[in-house]
C-alpha cells in the first residue's frame, strides 16, 4: 500500500472544519487590522532562502527540500520548497515595487511550508503557517501591533493563558559586540560544546543560546556565562525602542515575559524577537514566533525597508483548540422515487439549503437512519405524496411531522 510520506499528514474531512474555523478567524482579525492577503508560490529559487534565512541556520543547512530541475542547465535552476514565508513575501514585495505604496504595507498569508526535520509530535515535514508581515515602519508601535495580533488571535481561538516571551537582539552594532563577548566567555569551553555549536561559534554565536543539547545547556547555565547572556548589551537607541515596545504592549493589555535566551532560529532578526509557547505541546512548544527584520529587504536587493512580522504553526494550534462539530444538513430527502429525489434535492440546493439523498434507493428504514445522523429535517416523498401533491417533512430534532405543499 502506498502511504503518505513521513512527516506529512492528510487533513481529513472531520478535522477540516476546525482548520476552516482557524483560517476564518485569522482572515477576519487580520483584515480588521488592515492586512491584505498575499499568496506566493510554494517553491522559490534556492538562493532566496540561503541569503534570506541565512546559511548558518539549521533550516538552510539541514532542512531544505532542494531540487535541481531544468535538464541541461541543472545547477542554474536550483529550487527549494519554502521552509518559511518571510523570504518569499519579501521577494514579492521587492519584485512588485510595493515600496512605492505609502507605508505601511501590511500583508498576511496562510499556506504549507516544508522542512526536512525528524518528525515528532508538533513537528512535521509539511506543516502550515499563518503569518503577517508589516513593511516600512521602524516604530515600536509596529512591533507591538504584530505581537498583539498574534496574541489576540490565540485568545480568539480560546487560548487565553498563553504569554508572549520577548527579547531584543539589538542592532547589528550592539549585537556584534555581544557576539564577541559571548565568544570570549565560551572560548575555554569550546571543545565541550556540541558539533553544531562549534560551527555556530564561528558563524553565528547567538544561535548557540538556542541549542537543545543538554551538555551545552549546562555550560550556558554557568554563572560567568549567564552574566554575559543576561547583561544589558543593547545600545541606548535599541533600549529605547525595546522599552517603547513594552510600553505599547502594556497599553494594549498584552501579557508578556522577557526572556534573554530567546534568539530565534532564523538569521534575519534584529531588535524585537518574540515567541508564544504552550506547555501542553511538549518539547515543540512554540505556537508562534516572529520579530523585526530591518535588514532583509535590502539584503535581498530592495531599498532599505524596516519590517516586522510573525508566523504561527497551524498544526500546533490545532492541537490546542476546541474542535468544531460538523453542521447537520438542512434536509435529507427520503424516497424510493429517484427521479423525485434528484429533482427535490436540486430544488432545495438552488434555494440555498444544504440537502442530500441516499442515491442507492435503499429501504425507507435505512434512509431514515442516514437522515437522522446527517440532517435536521427529512423530506419524505412516496406514492401518497406524489398523488396528493404535497411533501411530508419531519423535523428530526423535535420529531414533529407535517405535510406541506411547497418546500
Ligand atoms: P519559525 O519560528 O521558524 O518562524 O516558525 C513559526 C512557527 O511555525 C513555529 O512557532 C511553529 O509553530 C511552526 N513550525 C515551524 N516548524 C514546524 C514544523 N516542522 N512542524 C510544525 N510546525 C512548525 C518563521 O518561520 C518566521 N518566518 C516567522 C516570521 C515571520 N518572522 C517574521 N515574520
Amino acid at each position: 500500500m502506498i502511504k503518505a510520506q513521513r512527516g506529512t499528514k492528510d487533513i481529513l474531512p472531520e478535522s477540516v472544519l476546525t482548520w476552516q474555523y482557524i483560517e476564518k478567524t485569522a482572515r477576519e482579525l487580520f483584515q480588521n487590522a488592515n492586512y491584505k492577503e498575499i499568496r506566493t508560490p510554494i517553491f522559490e529559487g534556492t538562493e532566496l532562502f540561503k541569503r534570506g534565512v541565512g546559511d548558518s541556520t539549521d533550516i538552510v543547512n539541514k532542512e531544505m527540500y532542494t531540487f535541481s530541475v531544468g535538464g541541461i542547465n541543472k545547477d542554474e535552476n536550483s529550487i527549494t520548497l519554502r521552509p518559511e514565508n518571510t523570504a518569499g513575501v519579501v521577494r514579492a514585495y521587492i519584485e512588485h515595487g510595493m515600496n512605492k505604496v505609502a507605508a505601511p504595507v501590511k500583508l498576511w498569508y496562510f499556506g504549507p511550508m516544508f522542512r526536512y526535520e525528524r518528525p515528532q509530535k508538533g513537528r512535521q515535514r509539511q506543516f502550515h503557517q499563518i503569518g503577517v508581515e508589516m513593511f516600512g515602519i521602524d516604530k515600536p508601535a509596529a512591533d507591538a501591533e504584530v505581537i498583539a495580533l498574534a496574541s489576540n488571535f490565540l485568545s480568539k481561538m480560546g487560548l487565553r493563558e498563553l504569554v508572549a516571551e520577548i527579547n531584543s537582539l539589538g542592532c547589528t552594532e550592539c549585537r556584534n559586540k555581544y557576539k564577541e563577548k559571548i565568544k570570549e566567555v565560551l572560548k575555554p569551553y569550546l571543545d565541550k560544546l556540541c558539533d553544531d555549536c562549534k560551527v555556530r561559534y564561528e558563524k553565528n554565536p547567538l544561535r548557540m543560546l538556542d541549542c537543545k543539547n543538554e551538555d551545552c545547556i549546562k555550560i550556558f547555565d554557568n554563572d560567568e556565562i549567564k552574566n554575559v547572556i543576561l547583561s544589558d548589551f543593547i545600545c541606548d537607541e535599541c533600549k529605547t525602542h525595546y522599552e517603547d515596545v513594552k510600553k505599547y504592549l502594556d497599553i494594549l493589555n498584552i501579557k508578556y515575559k522577557e526572556n534573554k535566551m530567546l534568539v530565534r532560529g532564523l538569521d534575519y532578526y534584529n531588535r524585537t524577537v518574540f515567541e508564544i509557547k504552550s506547555d501542553a505541546l511538549g518539547s515543540q512548544s512554540a505556537v508562534a514566533g516572529g520579530g523585526r527584520y530591518d535588514g532583509l529587504v535590502e539584503m535581498l536587493g530592495g531599498e532599505k525597508t524596516p519590517a516586522v512580522g510573525f508566523a504561527l504553526g497551524v498544526e500546533r494550534l490545532y492541537e490546542l483548540v476546541e474542535k468544531q462539530e460538523d453542521n447537520k444538513l438542512d434536509y435529507f430527502v427520503v424516497s424510493n422515487l429517484t427521479d423525485e429525489a434528484v429533482k427535490t434535492v436540486q430544488y432545495l440546493r438552488d434555494k440555498g439549503y444544504s440537502a442530500d439523498f441516499d442515491f442507492q434507493n435503499r429501504k425507507f428504514g435505512k434512509q431514515f437512519e442516514k437522515a437522522g445522523k446527517t440532517a435536521k429535517n427529512a423530506v419524505i416523498i412516496g406514492e401518497d405524496e406524489i398523488n396528493g401533491g404535497y411533501y411530508t417533512v419531519k423535523n428530526l430534532i423535535t420529531g414533529e411531522q407535517k405535510q406541506i405543499k411547497e418546500l
